[in-house]
């Protein structure tokens, strides 16, 4: 119970505004245990891994990772900036006895893949769980170590210049230096959205039937608010701009 627990109007606006902030800054822990183990599975993760979480919230992929077999990663590594959720943070591995297999560091994500802070080339598995725009996909491939495997998942965080080279939805996975680049827009279709049989006609979906079905799939699972038409614009947009600078 809280020593005063009089609700007044700076309650109120404190409460709003802290809430308000959440969700700006998206959810502090994405996804159920089963989803977690799915994403360390899929990356194949051991005791000798390296394991960055870009952006750890509460660090819930982070503790699945040290301590659930057979990962039990030996060395994980969180990036978080918010204040609050770093806090927490810190305060869930203390209280799990987890400060010699996690660590916390309070870096802003692009100075960590832009090897300004911390060691990133360190790492063997990297989950990122925002979007990877082009500058931070350059400097991955620039600054993580080669085999590296970068697990990114669904939502907004697909990489339009890259094909993943394992999929197990809603995660990604694709190794350093990322050389699988698609060759036309219905590559990349066909690898992320991985329907081999038209549902409209015999043999391969054509493009358009791989872009509402990718449409739909965002649409599901990141809401009606235009986000999902917004990310579609972006991939396309980055499809285009990525085969035209290749042509030159
Ligand atoms: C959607 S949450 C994901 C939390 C966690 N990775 C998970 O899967 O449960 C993304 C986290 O990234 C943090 N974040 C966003 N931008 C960041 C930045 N530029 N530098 C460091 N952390 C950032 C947010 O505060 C937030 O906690």
């Amino acid at each position: 119970m809280r020593k005063n627990s009089k609700i007044n109007d700076i309650d109120l606006h404190k409460k709003e505004k802290f809430l308000a902030k959440q969700d700006i800054l998206g959810p502090a822990i994405l996804f159920a245990n089963s989803d977690i183990r799915k994403m360390l599975r899929l990356a194949r993760a051991r005791r000798d891994d390296v394991l960055y979480d870009l952006g750890c919230g509460l660090g819930q992929n982070l503790i699945v990772a040290a301590t659930e077999f057979p990962f039990r990663v030996q060395r994980c590594i969180g990036i978080e900036t918010d204040p609050i959720r770093l806090r927490e943070c810190r305060e869930r591995i203390e209280d799990l006895s987890l400060s010699d297999r996690i660590e916390i560091f309070n870096f802003p994500i692009a100075d960590v893949i832009s090897g300004q802070k911390g060691n990133i080339s360190q790492a063997t598995i990297v989950f990122f769980g925002l979007e990877i725009k082009p500058k931070e996909l350059a400097d991955l491939r620039k600054n993580l170590q080669p085999k590296c495997k970068l697990v990114y998942y669904f939502d907004n965080g697909l990489i339009p210049e890259v094909k993943p080279t394992r999929v197990d939805f809603p995660f990604y996975l694709s190794i350093s230096p990322f050389i699988e680049e698609p060759t036309s827009r219905l590559d990349w279709l066909l690898s992320v959205v991985q329907k081999r049989t038209s549902s409209l006609h015999r043999g391969e979906p054509d493009e358009q039937e791989l872009w509402d079905e990718l449409a739909h799939d965002l649409n599901i699972r990141i809401g009606y608010a235009g986000d999902d038409l917004r990310t579609i614009k972006t991939y396309r947009k980055r499809l285009d701009s990525y085969f035209s600078d290749r042509k030159r």
